[in-house]
């Protein structure tokens, strides 16, 4: 099978194209009340097209067409499903360029060293999850030898999914490819500021999908995502966003007593040994710190813990490196750091670093610098900032910025620096840098998160357990026990032979 839907490499086209739309039973559609909202460029502050506004006479279409579908697709074949699946990664592959272009103009994240890597593994979940259709296996129970007792997975049938901004097409990837290879069908709630990417995402999967199967609308939080949760005939929510929106769909869900998947906020530490080998770790904390997504990372490594032997050593060379990057036009192949995705966020941002600069000891260093080009006067540039010896209680040690900010703390100790790292609300991600093993085998278990990773800072990908701890989140995403213990229930079945 192939898509009938021919690429369109400029982002700006397709976002006039898809502009009012949302896919509901398989066909874009304009929202029952007509209303859209303004998307803006972050790098420019232009309207490049208005967003369906989405609410819950959308929400109730949308989940009526998922009840319908899921009965018809429930039915078929575990491995068909998986086909399925697996055959929207081959289309998404196949159109990686527009998506990473579209996702490009809505977020304002670089397209050579962010969007495009985003695209890559976009498919990479679909092709995963596909293949995994064969383990929606069960059990057989020994029981009692005159009855034959059994589990099945089944699924649960309509699942709400409810993403953010800053990796909009991967995060949607990993909840709905497994919840659509269990057997559910799925509405999405795209984020206010990225609906095109996805929405561009899900009209290419429709080529393949039976209509209804997977519908995505737009709109606000309170408007669109809290009737989505709210939903009687929507069995389960996967959210990923702020711990702060993370509670209140934890609470909808409890009075509907259906579960929910939360993956939240992080402060995620970095602890930088006497020993460590510092060129790579100061490549560790550019990667961990996420400095070409503008920092827009729940799992950046934005408290570093350095020990006072190397402090110096590694602030400057951070410094240096943080520098040579390019902040420019996020579609120019030249750029390394895009813009903020919103006014929002930028003067979120901003306020964490005044306050870092107002902090007594600490010393801010601004990093790199801001575009020169006319054309992006009015862009959301932010130029990275190292709060040094930033006091360990102050808001932005605290605090997640959601930025290009990385706190930095000298410590002699190595207790110190566990507890350090260990005192925090947050549990989502880890990483230690040293060339001694036993502190590294110490550390690995004694870190309080879900990721934890020595002498290296990769992201997230398919068949790595991924979630927090802590108020990081509820449940893990993205492997095979993720799809069974989150998207299906396990029925036991008695058959007495006697
Ligand atoms: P948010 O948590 O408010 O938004 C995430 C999603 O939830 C969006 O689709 C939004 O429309 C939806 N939403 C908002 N209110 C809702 C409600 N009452 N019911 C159902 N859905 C609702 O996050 P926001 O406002 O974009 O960013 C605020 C902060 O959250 C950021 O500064 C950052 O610290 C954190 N954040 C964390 C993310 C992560 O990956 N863990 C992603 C995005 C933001
Ligand atoms: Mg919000």
């Amino acid at each position: 099978m192939s898509s009938t839907i021919e690429p369109v490499l400029d982002p700006f086209a397709l976002a006039r194209t898809l502009s009012g739309k949302q896919l509901i039973d398989g066909q874009l559609v304009a929202p029952r009340s007509g209303r859209t909202f303004d998307v803006v460029n972050p790098a420019t502050q232009e309207t490049v097209g208005q967003a369906a506004w989405g609410d819950e006479a959308d929400v109730a279409a949308a989940v009526a067409a998922a009840v319908k579908a899921q009965r018809e697709w429930a039915k078929r074949p575990a491995r068909e499903r998986g086909k399925l699946v697996a055959e929207c990664g081959r289309i998404l592959d196949a159109h990686k360029e527009e998506i990473a272009r579209l996702v490009t103009l809505e977020t304002g994240k670089a397209l050579r060293t962010e969007s495009r890597v985003e695209a890559g593994v976009l498919s990479d979940a679909f092709t995963f999850f596909g293949g995994l259709a064969p383990e929606l296996k069960g059990e057989t129970v020994p029981f009692n030898p005159a009855m034959l007792t059994m589990t099945v997975r089944e699924p649960i049938g309509v699942v709400g999914a409810i993403i953010p901004w800053n990796v909009p097409l991967l995060l949607m990837a990993l909840k709905i490819a497994p919840a659509m290879v269990a057997g559910n069908a799925v509405v999405v709630k795209s984020a206010e500021e990225a609906p095109f990417a996805v929405l561009r995402a899900c009209q290419l999967m429709q080529t393949v999908l039976p209509p209804g199967l997977l519908n995505i609308l737009s709109g606000m939080g309170p408007e669109c995502g809290a009737p989505l949760v709210a939903h009687p005939k929507v069995g389960k929510v996967t959210f990923t966003g702020s711990v702060e929106t993370g509670k209140i769909v934890y609470k909808t869900a409890a009075d509907k007593l259906i579960p929910v998947t939360l993956e939240l906020g992080g402060k995620s530490p970095m602890i930088v040994m006497g020993d460590a080998d510092v060129d790579k770790a100061v490549a560790g904390a550019v990667a961990g710190m996420r400095f070409t997504r503008q920092g827009q990372s729940c799992t950046a490594s934005s408290r570093i813990f350095v020990h006072a032997d190397v402090h110096d050593d590694f602030v400057a060379k951070l410094k240096a490196k943080v520098d040579a990057m390019v902040m420019g036009d996020p579609l120019d192949e030249a750029t390394d750091i895009g813009a903020i995705v919103s006014r929002q966020q930028y003067d979120k941002v901003l306020n964490y670093i005044r306050i870092g600069e107002e902090s007594p000891g600490a010393t801010v260093l601004k990093c790199s610098a801001l575009p020169a080009d006319p054309k992006l006067g009015k862009g959301l540039f932010v130029q990275p900032a190292l709060l040094v010896d930033i006091p360990r209680d102050s808001a932005p040690a605290r605090e997640e910025i959601f930025g290009p900010v990385a706190c930095l703390f000298r410590f002699t100790e190595y207790e110190d620096a566990i507890q350090a790292a260990n005192d925090t609300e947050y549990g989502l991600a880890a990483t230690i840098w040293t060339r001694d093993l036993k502190t590294a085998m110490d550390a690995v278990h004694r870190l309080e998160a879900g990721f934890v990773q020595v002498n290296q800072n990769l992201v997230v990908q398919p068949n790595l357990s991924y979630g927090g701890v802590k108020a990081s989140g509820l449940g893990k995403e993205a492997t095979l026990e993720s799809m069974l213990e989150h998207f299906t229930h396990k029925k036991t079945i008695i058959i007495n032979m006697g």
